[in-house]
């Protein structure tokens, strides 16, 4: 756990996790991976120049990218992006971006598609997150989001039957474990708001995440009907994930060529690549580029 300081808040710090096998491989979430995936293919655009999976980890869903030029897979931890680049490969379509979402290190108009998924779920401040994010991405772009759902159906019978204190009614969000907030979707769709993004279409997923229905049920059912209630999520927003798929709006801007793409995340200074380092034309500070991967998160000493 990285401690916070005044200007920072404390980050849920995957350095050297095994959050892959840990979590997803052979862990019985086939569910819940196959549901994203289809709300993805719906919100996402289909393809074009550059993508960003921000807290990408593993690179899990990096595959749902497939139409676009260049996908930039960007985390906190070195070593998910290390198991990235393993599961990936070292192409030049891939950029892998060590970096930190409060601090983050593109400019302007840098992307016109990008991904936040299972990520917000650890911010303390998500909405310095979202504008962070919001800062690189091109006017006429999509960003689509996935939250945990604090309003959801087991909570609000909980609360309705006083098996829980906490109500899923309040907007704040609730910390249940030491960086893990699921958030009200007002919350989310102020944070959007306030961030820039024009909110659009919401869909609502995992509503059969529970073991009983996963024991009984065979695993293309539970996805099928999963996918009729998704549409659910724009009125009933009662499911434990929600995604919300944002527009930044204004006619569609050009972005940044690829040697452009960085930016100092201390000073706002543009970077350019000399070697392996990236620096500003005022010197400090510098970055390394090491085993393919930019590091954006500690400047060289
Ligand atoms: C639960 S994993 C999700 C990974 C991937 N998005 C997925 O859905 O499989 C959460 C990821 O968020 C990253 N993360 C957490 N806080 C971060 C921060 N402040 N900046 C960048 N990445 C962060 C972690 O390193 C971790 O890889």
């Amino acid at each position: 756990m990285t401690q916070p300081t005044p200007s920072q808040p404390a980050i849920c710090d995957y350095e050297g996790s095994t959050y892959r096998a840990d979590f997803w491989e052979g862990k019985g979430r086939d569910y819940e991976d196959a549901v994203e995936r289809l709300i993805l293919r719906r919100f996402l655009p289909r393809g074009g120049k550059r993508y960003a999976d921000f807290g990408a980890g593993f690179g899990r869903l990096i595959n749902e990218a497939a139409g676009f030029e260049e996908v930039v897979v960007m985390d906190y931890s070195r070593t998910m992006l290390q198991d990235a680049q393993a599961r990936l490969g070292r192409s030049d379509r891939f950029i892998y971006v060590a970096a930190d979402l409060y601090k983050l290190p593109f400019a302007a108009n840098a992307f016109e598609a990008g991904l936040l998924c299972r990520v917000v779920h650890h911010l303390a401040d998500a909405p310095a997150a979202l504008r962070q994010i919001r800062n690189g991405m091109a006017a006429g772009s999509t960003f689509v989001l996935e939250f945990a759902n604090k309003l959801n159906l087991k909570a609000m019978l909980r609360y309705a039957f006083r098996r829980q204190a906490w109500s899923p009614y309040s907007r704040e969000p609730l910390e249940f474990v030491r960086l893990n907030f699921d958030f009200h979707p007002a919350y989310i769709r102020e944070a959007l708001r306030s961030a820039g993004f024009t909110p659009r279409r919401r869909a609502a997923a995992s509503w059969l995440r529970l073991g009983l229905f996963k024991k009984v049920l065979p695993l293309r059912l539970m996805v099928s009907l999963d996918r009729l209630l998704q549409p659910l999520g724009g009125m009933l927003p009662y499911a434990p994930q929600i995604f919300v798929e944002n527009r930044i709006e204004g006619a569609p801007t050009a972005l940044v060529e690829r040697d452009q793409l960085f930016k100092c995340p201390i000073t706002g200074a543009p970077l350019h690549r000399e070697g392996d380092v990236l620096l500003s034309t005022e010197g400090n500070p510098r970055w390394a580029i090491r085993d393919g991967i930019y590091d954006l998160k500690e400047p060289l000493s």
